[in-house]
């Protein structure tokens, strides 16, 4: 089943950098980005520069219009442990 969002370590996030196993950071939010891979407009490399990272930056640079939990609302696994986060 689909696992209840829950706070992660940094540490526990950047194990996911793999292609087929990637986690991303967006704000404060952990998205499982593994399946939209195949579907990013701006292709997998460009998303992988991001893999098992925060992504924030990268993210609004290339393009602060996309709004990320329209997009991977279901893809959300959970939150940034730790200050500044839960
Ligand atoms: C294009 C979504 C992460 C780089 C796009 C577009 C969407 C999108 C919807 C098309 C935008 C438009 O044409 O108006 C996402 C989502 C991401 C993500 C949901 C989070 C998982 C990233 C990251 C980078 C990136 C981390 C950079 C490292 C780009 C680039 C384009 C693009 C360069 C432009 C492609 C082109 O038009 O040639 N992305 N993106 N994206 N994205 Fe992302």
């Amino acid at each position: 089943g689909v696992p209840v969002p829950r706070p992660y370590t940094m540490d526990e996030i950047k194990l996911h950098n793999k292609r087929d196993d990637c986690w991303m950071v967006i704000g404060n939010k952990i998205y499982n980005v593994t399946r939209y891979m195949d579907f990013h407009p701006g292709g997998k490399s460009q998303l992988m520069r991001a893999a098992g990272k925060d992504g924030t930056k990268l993210f609004y640079e290339s393009h602060a219009w996309v709004n990320p939990d329209n997009i991977l609302g279901p893809c959300l696994v959970g939150f940034v442990a730790g200050p500044g986060g839960f």
